[in-house]
């Protein structure tokens, strides 16, 4: 059940959507997280991008990306010459799976369950947004979009089609840049993922 609703239920609009998932009992996580992260941006997007799951400060805030990893995305979305202001940006699991680690809360990575429990929310948020091109963000956002697993390096950068007509592509998460431990490798790959989005916005 999600936070109320009824599995064939479709909410209204993204405002009903972002208050439904607070009471989302689909899966265990919502008991360790401080609440449910809702996706943001217009409905009608053309582009959706969808990460892992909120990570510790998104959590807190409320909305996605807004970490680490976000400053990594936006830097590369500008460069692209995409504007974050018209995509939709969500993530798979809209809850943070953590363990605690002294006084840290260390991110772990959802399971195959837990991504498909949360998939009825963002199949809510892509029937409301319909965009034309999914940009997933990582093997967990890859999974949830195209219900298989995905080698992403193999995949990445080429435009897949999706059961209800619009298309995918694949690429990496920007926090496996930032675990880059070289310099030259970070460079290296962050100029790849600015190239995948730029093959993004090709396709808008
Ligand atoms: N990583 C994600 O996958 N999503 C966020 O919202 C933040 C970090």
């Amino acid at each position: 059940r999600g936070g109320g609703l009824d599995d064939q239920q479709i909410v209204g609009d993204l405002g009903e959507l972002r208050q439904a998932i607070q009471g989302c009992r689909r899966c265990p996580l919502w008991r360790d997280a401080t609440q449910g992260v809702c996706g943001v941006g217009p409905v009608g997007a053309r582009l959706m991008i969808v990460g892992e799951q909120p990570g510790d400060q998104e959590d807190l805030a409320g909305l996605p990306f807004v970490g680490p990893a976000g400053q990594v995305l936006d830097a590369a979305l500008e460069e692209a010459g995409i504007d974050r202001s018209d995509v939709y940006v969500t993530n798979a699991v809209k809850h943070f799976k953590h363990e605690p680690r002294g006084k840290r809360r260390l991110h772990k990575t959802p399971n195959a369950g837990e991504v498909t429990a949360c998939r009825w929310w963002l199949d809510q948020e892509r029937t409301l947004v319909r965009p034309s091109l999914t940009l997933t963000l990582g093997a967990t956002a890859a999974f949830a979009v195209l219900n298989q697993k995905v080698a992403v390096m193999k995949t990445r950068g080429e435009p897949l089609p999706l059961p209800d007509g619009s298309r995918a592509m694949v690429t990496v998460h920007p926090s496996y840049l930032l675990r880059l431990p070289d310099e030259e490798a970070r460079v290296r790959e962050r100029a790849a993922f600015v190239r995948d989005l730029v093959k993004v916005r090709a396709l808008l």
